[in-house]
C-alpha cells in the first residue's frame, strides 16, 4: 500500500509531537514550521502538567487531562530513547497555597469536587507544607497537596522531540510559512508556501495561535486567539515541588533556576515583557517565598497561548475532508501533547475519529444556518 503523505503545520509540541505519532504509525510526513521548531509557547511554558490544579469540573476536559498525564511517562521514556534527551519529567507533585482567607475560598471551588469525588488532593497544615518546602513564607493560610500533578522541562522536550522526528524520518522545512491550502472538491489536496507546493491527503493544523489566519481562508470562521504570557527565572531559593498561588506560580528546575508565571493577557500578537508584569509576578512571588528578594535574577521572557471562546481545544476533522485540527491548547498544551497525538494520529490513519474527539471538535463553534 502506498504511504500516506501528510503535511504537519506548525512545528511546536503539538505539530511535532502529533508529527513523531504518524511517522511511527507508517505515514510519509512533512512538518512545515514559519520559524525554528519550538520556539513559540511550547518554549515559553512553565512545563506543569497539571491536570488537577487546571481543573474546572468533572468534564470531558478533565478527563482528556488525565489520560495526557498518564501518559506522560512512557512519552518521556520515549523521547529519552529516540534522542538520547531526558527532558526532565517528574512525578512528585505540587501545592496550591493560600495566603488569605478569600483564597482558600477560591482554592475551594476548583479542589473541593475533586477531594469530594475520591482524588488524592489533601489540606495539610502550614508546619506540614513547610517540612516540605522550608523557603515557603511563615504567613500562610492554608494549603492543599496535589500528588497528581506532574511537571517537565518543555525546552529539554521540545530538543528530544525535534531530534525524534528527525530520526524517525519525518521531512522538517524551518522557517516555511504556509499561505493557503489548495481544495479539490472539498478536499484537501495540497498545503502552499510563497515558493513551495506540497501534495499531500491529509493535513494536520498545529499553528497554535496563529490557527485561525488560514481556517478564515477557507470560510471555517473560528476563533483561535494569542493570551500573552509573561514569565521569569531567578537562581538561590530551592523548591522541592512546583507551588501555586492565586497570583502566581512557582516551578523549580533541575539546574537550580526557579520558574515564576504567568501573565495572562488579551493584547494581539505582541509579545513584550514589560516592566510593570515582572515587578508584579515578583511581588506575588516574594509573598510566597520570602528570599526571592536576594535571588539573581537569570531571564525573562513571554508567549502566545492559543486560546479558544471556551478555553478548550480544537482537534478532529473540520471543513474540507482530510484537515484536522489539533490546536487551541490555551495553558495545557505540554500537558494534552501525548494524548493529542494518539487521538489525532489514530483518526488519520484510522479514518475514523475517535467518540472522545467530539467535546473538543470544531463544530461546537460553526454556527448552523437554518434552511
Ligand atoms: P506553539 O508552540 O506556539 O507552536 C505553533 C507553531 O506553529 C509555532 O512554532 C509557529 O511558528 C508555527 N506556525 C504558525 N503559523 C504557521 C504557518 N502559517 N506556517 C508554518 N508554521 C506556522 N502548558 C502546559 O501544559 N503547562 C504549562 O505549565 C504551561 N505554561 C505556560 C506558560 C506560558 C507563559 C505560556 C505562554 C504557555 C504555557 N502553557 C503551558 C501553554 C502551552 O505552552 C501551549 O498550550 C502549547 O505550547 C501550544 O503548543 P502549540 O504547538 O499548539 O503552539
Ligand atoms: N499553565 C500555565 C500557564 O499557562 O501559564
Amino acid at each position: 500500500m502506498p504511504q500516506q503523505e501528510i503535511v504537519v503545520i506548525g512545528g511546536g509540541i503539538i505539530g511535532c509531537s502529533i508529527a513523531l505519532r504518524l511517522a511511527k504509525l507508517g505515514a510519509s510526513v512533512t512538518l512545515l514550521e514559519k520559524d525554528r521548531i519550538g520556539r513559540e509557547a511550547s518554549w515559553a511554558a512553565a512545563g506543569m502538567l497539571g491536570p488537577h490544579s487546571e481543573a474546572s469540573g468533572p468534564d470531558p476536559f478533565f478527563d482528556l487531562c488525565i489520560r495526557s498525564r498518564d501518559l506522560y511517562a512512557g512519552f518521556a521514556a520515549e523521547l529519552r530513547e529516540d534522542s538520547g534527551v531526558d527532558a526532565g519529567y517528574r512525578n512528585d507533585g505540587g501545592f496550591f497555597v493560600a495566603l488569605e482567607p478569600h483564597e482558600s475560598l477560591d482554592a475551594a471551588r476548583w479542589s473541593g469536587w475533586q477531594i469530594d469525588s475520591g482524588l488524592e488532593l489533601q489540606q495539610v497544615s502550614s508546619s506540614d507544607l513547610r517540612s516540605h518546602e522550608p523557603e515557603i513564607s511563615d504567613q500562610i493560610h492554608s494549603a492543599i497537596s496535589i500528588p497528581g500533578d506532574h511537571q517537565v522541562d518543555n525546552r529539554l522536550l521540545m530538543t528530544a522531540l525535534e531530534i525524534a522526528i528527525l530520526r524517525a524520518g519525518v521531512k522538517v522545512v524551518r522557517h516555511c510559512e504556509v499561505a493557503s491550502l489548495e481544495l479539490k472538491n472539498n478536499r484537501v489536496s495540497a498545503v502552499l508556501s510563497h515558493d513551495a507546493r506540497f501534495d499531500c491527503e491529509a493535513v494536520v493544523h498545529a499553528a497554535g495561535c496563529w490557527s485561525s489566519v488560514l481556517l478564515k481562508q477557507i470560510g471555517l470562521a473560528i476563533d483561535v486567539v494569542p493570551a500573552h504570557g509573561q514569565m521569569l527565572s531567578v537562581r538561590g531559593p530551592h523548591l522541592n515541588h512546583v507551588v501555586h498561588s492565586n497570583d502566581c506560580y512557582l516551578v523549580p528546575r533541575a539546574d537550580g533556576r526557579l520558574l515564576i508565571g504567568a501573565t495572562v493577557e488579551y493584547q494581539g500578537f505582541r509579545k513584550t515583557v514589560t516592566a510593570g508584569a515582572i515587578h508584579s509576578l515578583l511581588t506575588s512571588a516574594m509573598r510566597l517565598v520570602p528570599s526571592i528578594q536576594n535571588a539573581q535574577l537569570v531571564e525573562w521572557w513571554s508567549g502566545l497561548r492559543p486560546d479558544t471562546r471556551d478555553h478548550q481545544p480544537l482537534l478532529g476533522p473540520a471543513g474540507p475532508d482530510g484537515l484536522f485540527l489539533a490546536t487551541g491548547h490555551f495553558r495545557n498544551g505540554i500537558l494534552l501533547a501525548p494524548i493529542t497525538a494518539e487521538l489525532i494520529s489514530s483518526a488519520i490513519m484510522s479514518g475514523k475519529p475517535a467518540s472522545d474527539l467530539g467535546p473538543f471538535r470544531a463544530d461546537r463553534f460553526l454556527v448552523k444556518r437554518a434552511g
